[in-house]
């Protein structure tokens, strides 16, 4: 039985997703929430064993089934050894990227098939869905300047080229545009408070739909 929030943060590199997480982590915990604040790959010690594997190996060829079996992997062992249980006990748990990731990434960069996809996030999530997701946007080229600006060395899908992000980016707003009652594409253009803004709007609507 889920009695928590589920919310996720998505868009490719550089938009601010962890900026913005931070500044609603503290809003939530000045509420009075217990927050956990988790990501993708990784959140737990054996999906982050993962994670070091699926971003940071480079030792050999990864076979793109491979990558995307390896996140849903990560993915499984998160959702139920973390997520679920956060969950369970009331915690609002804050999670930068989910499965909107894998079609953004896997799907739109890397051109798997969403009919290879989404049995996978069947079988990972067992009915689990974010209750919203924040996908922040700006243009490519602005997003990727501003993580170039972080001192973080590039992984194996941060590397890739912009027509790569370009993909991404488009796969994105495509799932967006599916499920736009849980998606919320937030203007993540202007400057960080501005963005807070955008985010506490879109918030909003979830805080006040009765479940306390
Ligand atoms: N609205 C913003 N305007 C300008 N710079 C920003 C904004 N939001 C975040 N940044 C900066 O851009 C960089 C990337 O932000 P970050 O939150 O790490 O993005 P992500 O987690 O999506 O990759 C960081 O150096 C951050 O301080
Ligand atoms: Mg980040």
């Amino acid at each position: 039985m889920t009695v928590g929030r589920f919310i996720t943060f998505e868009g490719i590199e550089g938009v601010g997703k962890s900026t913005q997480l931070a500044r609603l982590q503290a809003a939530l915990t000045a509420a009075g929430r217990e927050v956990v604040v988790t990501r993708e790959p990784g959140g737990t010690p054996l999906a982050e064993r993962i994670r070091a594997l699926v971003l940071h190996d480079r030792s050999e060829p990864m076979p793109d089934a491979a990558e995307l079996m390896l996140m849903f992997a990560a993915r499984t062992v998160h959702t139920e050894n973390l997520i679920r249980p956060a969950l369970a006990r009331g915690a609002w748990v804050l999670c930068d990227r989910y499965t909107d990731a894998t079609y953004a990434y896997q799907g739109g960069g890397r051109g798997v098939a969403d009919q290879a996809i989404a049995p996978l996030a069947r079988l990972a999530q067992r009915g689990l869905a974010p209750d919203l997701t924040l996908l922040l946007d700006v243009p490519v080229a602005a997003a990727l300047s501003r993580a170039r600006a972080r001192t973080a060395e590039a992984d194996r899908i941060e590397a890739e080229t912009q027509a790569f992000f370009e993909r991404v980016r488009t796969r994105y707003l495509e799932r967006a545009a599916l499920e736009p009652a849980r998606v919320r594409v937030i203007d993540a253009s202007g400057d960080i408070a501005a963005v807070e803004a955008r985010v506490q709007a879109a918030l909003a609507t979830l805080a006040a739909d009765g479940r306390g």
